[in-house]
């Protein structure tokens, strides 16, 4: 009887052990896929699943945050999901927009990483974030806004990626007018993936501001500088859209030190629209920009690159082309201190490896 009892009490506690051992083993799985922190962006991270949208997640954590203008979402505007978002999350949490035009100013912060907007597209429309600040506009203490606080969308979050929308701001300036500037998106992410979005403005469209980012297949329409910013990204298999009506300039990178690790590099991309535009203007004396196996229409200004008014750029600007084609791509008018690079001196330029994607990008 003794002996039998001892054995039942051992096989308890045996099958307690086993059970908490289990219990343990499940939570760090769990852990695993949801809990522990994913220092890299991957497809997944662009994309929902639609179907499990309509299932309440059993978990009371959000991941999904859904936006509606029209109602049935967690949130009516765009700006209201980010800030459904806890403070330091460490695991990715996906904003998933319906079509519509969101008119609103969207901030998300550098204490939210691992945000994704995602846009749902129906047959005839996909999300667009809209606003019209510009630089000369006053701010709410007086002064003017300046171009980093006219972005539609700012965005500081690290791990930030986002697929299917339109960056939007909508003032229309004349090349060079004076506080013009109206920035559709600025991005200041330490690390930052964009794929199919569309960034619509004329000047500043895209502030790049500071980091390592990768734009691929985006479309990015604009006047003049409508790329800037001191960021170091790639930008791989985009169109770069000019809205120019006789002047204006693609990209302006600003670059003050010749140890700067930054600048912009355009790979495979298409540049249309109309012109005559610039391929590049020099921001301070290292400003950096490459274009490589771009097809360029003959929108280009035959000088392919300006120095801004400052002739010792010329010594320093690092302006660059790589197997270039189409009618636009013709170097005979060329400034002189702009180069025609060779493989080796293009290659460090051409790959993910230039904005450090080996360490952040799983694609
Ligand atoms: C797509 O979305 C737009 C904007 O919400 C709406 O007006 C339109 O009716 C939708 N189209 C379809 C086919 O659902
Ligand atoms: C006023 O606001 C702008 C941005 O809107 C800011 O850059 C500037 O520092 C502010 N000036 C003062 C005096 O607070
Ligand atoms: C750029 O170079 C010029 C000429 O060498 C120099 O006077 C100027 O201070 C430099 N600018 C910066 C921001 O270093
Ligand atoms: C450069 O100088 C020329 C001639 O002085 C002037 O017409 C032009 O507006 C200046 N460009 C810039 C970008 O300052």
């Amino acid at each position: 009887m003794m002996m039998m009892m001892m054995g039942l009490v051992s096989s308890r506690v045996v099958f307690l052990f086993v059970v908490s051992i289990f219990v343990i083993w499940a939570q760090v799985v769990d852990l695993a896929e949801g809990g522990a922190v994913r220092n890299y962006i991957s497809w997944e991270d662009l994309q929902v699943n639609e179907q499990r949208l309509a299932v309440k997640s059993s978990h009371n954590q959000v991941r999904v945050i859904t936006v509606n203008q029209n109602g049935g979402g967690h949130s009516k505007t765009v700006q209201g999901a980010v800030n459904m978002v806890p403070d330091n999350n460490r695991q990715r949490v996906k904003i998933f927009i319906f079509p519509g035009i969101y008119r609103e100013k969207v901030r998300v912060p550098v204490t939210k990483p691992y945000v994704s907007f995602i846009g749902k597209r129906n047959r005839t429309a996909s999300p667009i974030i809209t606003w019209n600040s510009k630089s000369s506009d006053k701010g709410p203490n007086g002064t003017a806004l300046g171009t980093y606080a006219s972005a539609t969308v700012g965005v500081d979050s690290d791990y930030f990626c986002a697929t299917g929308i339109t960056f939007e701001n909508s003032v229309i300036a004349s090349a060079g007018g004076k506080g013009m500037q109206g920035v559709a998106l600025r991005v200041s992410s330490p690390k930052a993936m964009f794929y199919r979005v569309r960034i619509k403005g004329t000047q500043d469209t895209l502030l790049d501001s500071t980091g390592n980012h990768y734009f691929l297949k985006c479309r990015i329409i604009g006047k003049v500088d409508f790329i800037c910013g001191s960021a170091k990204s790639l930008y791989e298999k985009c169109r770069l859209q000019s809205i120019a009506e006789n002047y204006g300039a693609i990209a302006a990178h600003h670059r003050d030190s010749p140890t700067d690790d930054t600048g912009f590099s355009f790979v495979s991309c298409s540049i249309r629209g109309s012109g005559s535009v610039y391929l590049g203007r020099a921001w301070g004396n290292y400003s950096r920009i490459i274009y490589s196996k771009c097809n360029m229409d003959g929108i280009i200004n035959p000088q392919g690159w300006s120095d801004w008014n400052h002739s010792h750029r010329k010594k320093t600007a690092v302006f660059a082309e790589y197997q270039c084609k189409g009618r636009g791509a013709d170097r005979r008018h060329r400034v002189p201190w702009s180069k025609s690079f060779s493989y080796p001196e293009a290659s460090p330029f051409l790959y993910k490896s230039f904005i450090d994607g080996d360490q952040w990008l799983r694609l």
